[in-house]
């Protein structure tokens, strides 16, 4: 299980939601499960829209995962360095930012940042 905060100011108030890691759950999943209105259009990691920032509360840093399809996104967004492309590689660190639609829950608590009113717009 793991603990997943959703923090934005589209919110009253952060969000704490539990979820099963591992289960191929993402977290856009998770928080559309929940009513949390984290922007999305394709789902499939194309679009960018549901660029979030996280933040690693407990446990060990992990998650990336990365697919090279978000690689690209993320590159092209301005959102992820070589340095985090290379420690993600590397050492599954996961990067400040993600795509919600790609990034899969996994045994860690995370605190999940997004602005929710413009698609993309990450915290
Ligand atoms: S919804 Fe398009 S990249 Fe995630």
């Amino acid at each position: 299980m793991a603990n997943v905060t959703f923090s934005s100011r589209v919110l009253p108030k952060d969000v704490t939601v539990y979820a099963v890691a591992g289960d191929r759950g993402t977290i856009l999943s998770v928080a559309e499960k929940h009513r949390i209105p984290i922007p999305f259009e394709c789902r499939d990691g194309e679009c960018g829209s549901c660029l979030v920032e996280i933040v690693t509360l407990t446990g060990k840093t992990m998650g990336s995962q990365l697919t090279e399809k978000e690689k690209a996104m993320l590159k092209s967004l301005g959102r992820i360095t070589a340095a985090e492309l290379a420690d993600a590689e590397t050492n599954d660190v996961m990067p400040r930012f993600r795509l919600a639609c790609q990034t899969i829950v996994r045994d860690q608590d995370i605190l999940v940042r997004f602005l929710g009113d413009q698609p993309g717009d990450a915290v």
